[in-house]
């Protein structure tokens, strides 16, 4: 059965009278055959305005760790309501949600929350310049961290606009930059330590930040070794290394990339999946740099920042996630679904590759090689992809036209036998 879409299609293109493109993220623009309209979400599955029950890979972007409506965060967030909507004043409840985090983050000797990832790295960037006297901010080709001026380079460059791997170029992601913005960002490629080195080594970098496992283009894994030396080299030459877990933070390890890979950053910043689906974002770190927010009133600010309803999100979430049960029993559907892709591809003799962790993987067609870096897999077939995941969707399967699939724990073993089954289909359909 082929599913079809024309009551989005219709709304999304009525609405863009009034929103620009009929949607409210530029993530959110373009998507093949169209936006969709969703009513209403349940465990794994999104139902539409065309009356589609679809199987959700999306998961709000990462965030729905627990699924679409896990009863003790729905539930928190009920109790909370009666309690008032925002104080600007402290409550109990962001408090048990800072000893949450500093009891599953090794780095999270400090907590703040705010709304946003994009928020929370611009604080992470303020205290590092702050710590240091330094202005450039080093980040790496291909990771993404928020669509404010200063990080929005060189996010997803075409190769053609790259630069060399021992001078990437600054580009821009978007018109409308302040230009000034680039000069204090620097780009270095990923998973090369030794230039990383030779660059950190000029000592006028302020802070490093890294995606530890990089997860915006592509699932990539640290080489052996390569986050150890980043964290020996950023310690010896002064520089604040800076972990952006806005995807890893409690998907891929209840205390994220970091107690997995058994690196400590100084600072991280964190998102998505802390409140399963409640705008929370948070900075955590060393109490020296983090309390430079008090002792030197190093500016962080926000009206809506530790909201009671994101807080009380964050407690039951984080509490559901603790002990790493979670992540477990996903581990074991997300690995059966990162074989089945594999195997169809294989048997279709499709050129592609599945990778990444089984809480959050990617496949890529047109490669099939291990991909290390940004630019191992900047030639990969993203037409085909788009084929694919359309095709896709219209079996009932809703996946990231970008390559990325997110698990969550409603995704149980016949939605996961679905999946495969849609998958070989779709496959079939559009690539073969
Ligand atoms: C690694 C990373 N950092 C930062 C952000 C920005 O977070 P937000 O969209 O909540 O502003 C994202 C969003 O996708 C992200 O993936």
């Amino acid at each position: 059965m082929t599913m079809t879409f024309t009551a989005s299609a219709r709304r999304v293109a009525d609405a863009a009278s009034l929103v620009p493109g009929g949607v409210n993220s530029n993530f959110r623009l373009g998507i093949s055959p169209t936006p969709l309209v969703i009513a209403r979400g349940e465990g794994p599955y999104l139902h539409d305005i065309d009356g589609n029950r679809l199987i959700d890979y999306y998961l709000g972007m990462g965030p729905m760790i627990l699924g679409h409506n896990p009863a003790e965060v729905i539930d928190a967030v009920r109790r909370q309501l009666d309690y008032g909507l925002l104080f600007a004043a402290q409550s109990e409840i962001e408090y048990q949600a800072a000893a949450l985090m500093n009891r599953l983050v090794p780095c999270a000797e400090r907590v703040r929350f705010s709304c946003s990832g994009s928020e929370v790295v611009q604080a992470a960037i303020r205290l590092a310049r702050a710590a240091t006297g330094r202005a450039t901010i080093l980040k790496c080709e291909g990771h993404y961290h928020g669509w404010f001026d200063n990080v929005v380079w060189s996010v997803a460059p075409p190769a053609a606009d790259m630069g060399s791997v021992d001078a990437p170029a600054h580009v821009p992601a978007s018109p409308g930059l302040d230009p000034k913005a680039g000069d204090s960002v620097d780009v270095v490629v990923w998973n090369d330590l030794a230039r990383l080195e030779t660059r950190l080594r000029k000592g006028d970098v302020a802070g490093l930040i890294m995606e530890p496992i990089m997860c915006n283009q592509n699932v990539i894994m640290p080489d052996a070794g390569y986050i150890e030396g980043v964290r020996r080299v950023c310690s010896e030459t002064g520089t604040i290394l800076i972990f952006d877990e806005v995807i890893t933070g409690f998907r891929v390890a209840p205390g994220g990339a970091q107690s997995l890979l058994g690196v400590t950053p100084d600072l991280a910043v964190f998102g998505k999946a802390i409140a399963n689906g409640l705008p929370v974002a948070a900075i955590a770190g060393r109490a020296d740099l983090m309390d430079l927010m008090v002792t030197r009133r190093v500016m962080h600010g926000g009206t809506y920042n530790a909201h009671p309803l994101g807080m009380a999100a964050t407690v039951a979430t984080l509490t559901a996630l603790a002990d790493g049960s979670v992540h477990d029993r996903i581990a074991v559907r997300g690995r059966r679904l990162m074989e089945g892709f594999q195997t169809i591809l294989r048997n279709r003799q499709v050129a592609g590759r599945v990778q990444g962790l089984p809480q959050v993987f990617h496949v890529t067609l047109g490669v099939r090689d291990p991909i290390h870096n940004y630019r191992d897999q900047v030639n990969a077939d993203k037409a085909a992809y788009v084929r694919l995941t359309t095709a896709l969707l219209g079996h009932g399967v809703r996946a990231l036209e970008r390559g990325a699939w997110f698990l969550s724990l409603a995704h149980d073993d016949a939605v996961i036998d679905a999946t495969i089954e849609a998958f070989d289909h779709a496959v079939a359909e559009a690539l073969v």
